[in-house]
């Protein structure tokens, strides 16, 4: 998928996979993570999501990347915060309170970009990804983040010849492959997910399981 796809999807108000409430395994599985106390937690392809708020309501300064401006300005609008909005190299940024989201692209982005990183939160990220980008994705991910760091990623799986993604389906063993030997993989939890009235069920899927995982990144 490249950037002007999801740039049309945000334009168009395509925008299926934004969820209207803080994403419940987040809630569930955040403390299971362990994330240290008050360390800022970098959430990759963020677009205006309230898991961010519920984060910073965790006292976590956050860290969004997100290609598309109507996204970012969608966030600060909803938040009713006005940002401060920046040049910083490849990117514009935005902050406002303990929210800092840099809007360009994931795969320009360096360690130096994001600023000292203690945790992430993956949703709806790596599953954007077409499977030939996930390796890329994944080197990128864990190369802005620093040895020790921790996080959660939530995933999805279903049969991967029912649907074509976005989303794409990733198990654990694929998920384990693309992390590579030097990280930590636990899977947390997994559920049965009904797509009944959802577009999802529009695109052929009847069910699927939402899994959760926590990461170490490797030294
Ligand atoms: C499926 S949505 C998930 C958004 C968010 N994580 C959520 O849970 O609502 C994927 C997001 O990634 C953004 N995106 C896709 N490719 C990107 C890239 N290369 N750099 C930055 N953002 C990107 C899209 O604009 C979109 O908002």
């Amino acid at each position: 998928m490249k950037a002007e796809f999801w740039l049309n999807k945000w334009e168009s108000g395509e925008i299926a996979f934004h969820q209207e409430s803080i994403n419940e395994s987040l809630q569930e599985h955040w403390p299971s993570v362990r994330a240290p106390a008050g360390g800022a937690v970098f959430v990759p392809l963020c677009g205006k999501s309230l898991d961010m708020r519920w984060l910073a309501e965790q006292g976590h300064p956050v860290v969004g990347l997100e290609v598309s401006a109507l996204a970012c300005d969608a966030f600060f609008d909803e938040l009713e915060a006005r940002p401060v909005i920046e040049e910083a190299g490849a990117f514009r940024c935005y902050s406002a309170g303990c929210y800092r989201i840099l809007q360009g692209d994931f795969f320009t982005a360096t360690a130096t970009d994001l600023g000292e990183i203690a945790a992430f939160y993956d949703r709806a990220a790596l599953v954007a990804m077409p499977p030939d980008l996930q390796p890329k994705y994944m080197r990128q991910l864990t190369s802005l983040l620093p040895p020790g760091s921790v996080g959660l990623i939530n995933s999805l799986e279903y049969p991967p010849e029912v649907m074509e993604g976005p989303p794409f389906s990733i198990g654990e063993t694929q998920l384990r492959e693309l992390l590579g030997p030097r990280c930590r993989l636990s899977r947390l939890a997994a559920r049965e997910i009904n797509t009944e009235g959802t577009s999802l069920e529009q695109k052929g899927l009847v069910g699927l399981a939402e899994t959760a995982y926590r990461v170490q990144i490797g030294d």
